[in-house]
């Protein structure tokens, strides 16, 4: 049943068909639509409890942007020159892409199997909404810059990534939402400094006031939610024993990143944005070396 069919769609099954929409602009459009609905209260049911809606094994794409292996994909360069420059919002235009489709996928995946709270879902509908502006906005960015999306060759690692985590959510919490966004604040103000030191001022300050803050909410939003479930599996977590539990959860999120994510996480680290996002040097400095 759509909707418009005598009841109202569920965020889950919005979600479902916004991974099912193929062209990108359209995915970011419709996400945009669907999460200030769900923020304004006119979607109100998260999911019915007693359907089980299947969510794609890789969400619809358009086929026009060619797929390289990660070690194929040519270099971007410093953005010293306009193709380098192009390179680089390209990917970034293809990994917001992704992004997009990674925030629905884990509310549509992983919302109603782990009868997650209603703030999930408002977490990860805010970041679904961010990433389709980000997308936009790189999107409509690359095309001043003569060229589109499609135009290079990208690759699909975080999408691997999401399907080897596709069965589990706190590792799909802990690599997509704490280590890939995480990573994404590490170098995203080398790439902010690149595209001054280049002259694209204009790039350089839709990274800076938009992306940046925003990126930092997400890892934010992975990490609370890694807490919350290992909180709420072993009861931890209440005032007497919360220094004790701190720990545990830190340690919890290390075998995870180990099992789930090939080498060491890359030094140097962003300390300031990681730190701004809950997310201290505990949690990730002991795996920057390979046990
Ligand atoms: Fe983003
Ligand atoms: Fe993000």
């Amino acid at each position: 049943m759509g909707p418009g069919e005598g009841r109202k769609e569920t965020l889950v099954e919005a979600a479902i068909r916004i991974l099912n929409t193929p062209d990108p602009f359209e995915k970011a459009r419709l996400g945009d639509s669907v999460a200030t609905q769900w923020l304004h209260g006119l979607i109100l049911d998260p999911y019915d409890p007693s359907a089980d809606l299947p969510v794609p094994d890789r969400p619809a794409r358009l086929a026009d942007v060619k797929l390289v292996s990660p070690s194929l994909m040519p270099k971007l360069g410093k953005a010293g020159s306009l193709q380098s420059r192009q390179a680089i919002v390209h990917s970034l235009v293809h990994t917001e892409s992704w992004a997009i489709d990674l925030s629905w996928d884990i509310i549509a995946r992983f919302g109603k199997q782990e009868e997650m709270p209603r703030d999930f879902f408002t977490d990860f509908v805010k970041v679904a909404q961010d990433e389709g502006r980000h997308f936009t906005l790189l999107a409509a960015r690359l095309e001043e810059l003569n060229s589109r999306y499609g135009a290079f060759p990208a690759h699909d690692g975080l999408w691997d990534s999401a399907t080897a985590t596709s069965k589990d959510l706190l590792a799909r919490l802990a690599i997509e939402h704490c280590v890939h966004e995480a990573r994404g604040l590490d170098v995203l103000p080398t790439t902010i400094s690149r595209f001054k030191n280049g002259g694209d001022n204009e790039t350089a300050d839709l990274l800076e006031r938009v992306v940046y803050p925003e990126e930092i909410t997400h890892c934010a939003a992975g990490v609370k939610w890694f807490k919350y479930l290992c909180t709420r599996s072993k009861s931890l977590g209440s005032a007497s024993n919360g220094g004790g539990a701190d720990e545990e959860i830190v340690q919890k999120f290390h075998s995870v990143v180990r099992k789930h994510f090939r080498g060491p996480l890359k030094p140097p680290f962003n300390a300031e944005a990681r730190e701004a996002a809950g997310f201290g040097p505990q949690w990730y400095e002991p795996l920057a070396f390979k046990l």
